[in-house]
């Protein structure tokens, strides 16, 4: 399924196409968050003008509102949302965790209260690839335990166990998939801040030659150092020929780094989540549109950005919808920011096109963080 087309001379960086049931992936891509179903404060026909070939969508939310039931009748959650492009999902392990206010995990499934109603639930690894054959998941992830850092090592190890135990479950159901439903399955690496617990979790995942493989449980609140230290680590041991995703990272300087080690997608709320906050990207770095500096300021946000917020609208007239408490500011920004990322994407592709990632790194890096790097 991952047809790699370059690779960069001077470190793992590589260019691929990833196909998939609804069309091919050009990689490394970013995938923008939509996880009920919708990518916040954007019309689909934006995300596919921008040129995004897949988005993520939320097991554990989909699940709970509007419910099996609805995307069933549908047909599909592509049918549902009219989103006719690639959506991976991912299993609600990590959701259940931060947001729902009581789990309980069991050999058998985490039991878990909605955030939404407090009702209960069980996830079993079984349950959640069946809740995802009925979403028609192009990708689809298994059931994991997410941990967060600071935990002993016999906690990061049973953890460890009942995820790689889950991961087992979880292929064997996917296995006996619908027929007609080509949905891939990635596992995902666990093992908290251990070496030779990330070490174990990659070669039980070899053996069990799921289509991909995630990395997760990282971006949980280590420093970025840890987090460099641990993808590098971790992205070293997977196999090259399939494709690599490290789930939950958005900003830049971690795209970069997880690029350089051979990451082909990542996700994260970051972008659309800091846009209707009126946070936005620019060459230069970030800037809040709410900030009193930009009262009259006449530019767009980025002068170098070619998106549709900034080919019409001012800073000084996007300040004012903040201040205002307009919907038109979290979507011009929200606009903004996916097309700036779209736009990185293609940037970082044509750099190890032509062999000079890491000078691209370098540059990019320069400008956006400045001093503060
Ligand atoms: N999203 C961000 N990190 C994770 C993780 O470790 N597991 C899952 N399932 N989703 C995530
Ligand atoms: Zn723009």
């Amino acid at each position: 399924m991952l047809e790699i087309k370059e690779k960069d001379t001077s470190c793992r960086a590589r260019n691929a196409l990833m196909t998939l049931p609804h069309g091919t992936v050009q990689t490394p891509a970013f995938m923008p968050v939509g996880t009920a179903g919708t990518v916040k404060a954007m019309f689909h026909q934006s995300l596919e003008d921008m040129g995004y070939e897949l988005i993520l969508g939320n097991t554990y939310h989909l699940y709970l509102r509007p419910g099996m039931e609805v995307i069933r009748n549908a047909g599909s959650l592509h049918k549902f949302t009219t989103w006719d492009r690639n959506y991976l999902t991912d299993s609600g392990g990590f959701q259940v965790f931060s947001l729902s206010s009581r789990r309980k995990i069991s050999e058998e499934g985490v039991r878990f209260s909605s955030h939404i109603d407090g009702s209960y639930h069980t996830f079993t690894p079984e349950s959640v690839v069946e809740i995802q054959e009925t979403l028609r998941s192009d990708i689809q992830m298994v059931l994991d335990v997410c941990t967060a850092p600071g935990i002993s090592k016999r906690e990061a190890e049973e953890a460890l166990k009942t995820t790689m135990s889950w991961a087992r479950r979880a292929k064997k159901r996917w296995e006996n998939r619908v027929e007609g439903y080509d949905g891939k399955l990635f596992s995902i690496v666990q093992g908290n801040f251990y070496k030779d617990l990330r070490k174990r979790s990659v070669e039980e995942i070899i053996e069990l030659d799921t289509p991909g493989i995630a990395i997760g449980g990282l971006s949980v609140g280590e420093s970025k150092d840890e987090f460099n230290e641990f993808l590098a680590y971790t992205a070293e041991l997977l196999p090259e020929e399939k494709p690599h995703y490290v789930m939950g990272i958005g900003t830049p300087d971690y795209i970069l780094e997880s690029v350089e080690h051979g990451i082909d997608i990542f996700d994260c709320v970051y972008p659309t989540r800091i846009a209707r906050n009126s946070t936005v990207f620019t060459r230069d770095g970030l800037i809040a549109l709410k900030n009193q500096q930009f009262q009259f300021d006449d530019q767009p946000i980025d002068p170098t950005c070619q998106c549709s917020t900034c080919q019409r609208y001012s800073r000084s007239y996007l300040r004012h919808l903040f201040k205002a408490g307009e919907m038109l500011g979290p979507m011009l920004a929200t606009e903004h920011n996916l097309f700036f990322l779209a736009n990185f994407m293609k940037e970082i592709r044509q750099s190890i096109s032509e062999g000079r990632f890491l000078e691209y790194k370098k540059t990019f890096t320069e400008a956006y963080y400045g001093a503060k790097i």
